[in-house]
């Protein structure tokens, strides 16, 4: 019976150190099974003398017996202790902030043209849109291009049709209102442009550029120089300088070219003049008694003097390395 005592003992041992049901399960099997080593006590009981198999086959039971129970007490214990561990790690903290959502932001030049609307708004300019596909006509002829004018050449860009183009320049929205707009207005559009360019660290065949022109009794290049040194003022802060040098564009007479003084030095922000008569008159607007000024530029020069960018192709390039730190 000795050996009786002897497993009931090791089990005993066994079944405390099982540290999980799975281990309690193994075990079981390895004392219980129909492979265990009960059962093979049991089959060992055909060695022993006749007398002693009552006794030896009632001891082998009751080993059996308060195996099985310390087994189910052990598996009681185990459970629970497993049930308390997964609500322990499964539990929620209602009470932790919840995670930070990355949220998206305006694209930069998004930002600059808010901030033109803004100030131009201000200043009593009315905003509309024109086509970014648009007619051939008032994309030139109706800005007093002559026919084979070689200002054709720098505007080249993407020919859609016989009729229609890709716009060269917001410009083109000027016969647009003149068609149905009698003076005084003060008109101002922004949006995309194109032209067939060699890409570079300036140049892009798709940009962004603002467009102002405003007609009245007694406009003059005062008023032109006035709102050009408030506008650049409220893009740039302080009191800028504004510079005009002569320059041509078919629209325009005179026609200049401008540029603010910047950190140290003059930096060319884009074109603008007294608006021509011929275009005036070409909508039955009497240029004896309304003049007008207009003036354009490249949105996206105006963001790289803002913030120092020195390639403007990273605009369209969406690297948010670039993007996010605006
Ligand atoms: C014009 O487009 C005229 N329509 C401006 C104007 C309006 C003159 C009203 C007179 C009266 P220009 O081609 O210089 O002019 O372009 C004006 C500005 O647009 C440039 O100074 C530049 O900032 C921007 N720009 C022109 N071409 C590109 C380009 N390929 N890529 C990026 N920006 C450009």
């Amino acid at each position: 019976m000795v050996e009786v005592d002897e497993l009931e003992e090791r089990a005993k041992a066994d079944v405390d150190m099982a540290a999980s049901t799975a281990e309690l399960a193994a075990v079981e099997t390895r004392y219980l099974g129909s492979k265990g080593q009960l059962q093979a006590l049991l089959r060992s009981i055909g060695t022993l003398p006749r007398d002693e198999r009552p006794a030896f086959g009632a001891r082998v039971n009751q080993a059996k017996e308060r195996i099985t129970q310390l087994i189910a007490e052990r598996r009681q214990q185990l459970e629970r202790a497993e049930v308390q561990r997964r609500l322990e790690s499964e539990r929620i903290d209602i009470t932790l902030p919840g995670r930070p959502l990355p949220l998206g932001r305006l694209h930069p030049l998004t930002q600059t043209v808010r901030q033109v609307v803004d100030v131009l708004s201000g200043l009593g300019f009315q905003f509309v849109e024109g086509p970014e596909l648009e007619d051939y006509a008032h994309n030139f002829q109706a800005l007093n291009y002559p026919e084979d004018h070689p200002a054709f050449d720098e505007m080249m860009t993407f020919y859609v049709d016989d009729q229609r183009l890709l716009r060269t320049q917001t410009t083109a929205l000027q016969g647009r209102v003149m068609q149905y707009q009698r003076p005084p207005f003060r008109i101002a559009t922004t949006g995309r442009c194109f032209r067939y360019e060699a890409v570079d660290a300036t140049h892009h065949h798709t940009f962004h550029q603002v467009d102002v022109f405003m007609v009245d009794e007694g406009i003059s290049m005062a008023d032109l120089k006035g709102t050009l040194r408030q506008f650049a003022g409220a893009m740039f802060g302080g009191d800028v300088r504004v510079r005009f040098r002569p320059d041509f564009f078919p629209f325009v007479e005179p026609g200049v070219d401008y540029a603010i003084f910047w950190k140290d030095r003059w930096l060319e922000l884009g074109g603008a003049g007294m608006i021509h008569p011929n275009i005036l008159e070409a909508y039955g607007i009497d240029s004896e008694r309304w003049t007008g000024f207009a003036f354009g530029l490249g949105i996206e020069r105006i963001h790289m003097i803002q913030h120092g960018v020195n390639d403007l192709r990273l605009y369209l390039e969406n690297d948010l390395r670039f993007l996010s730190q605006f």
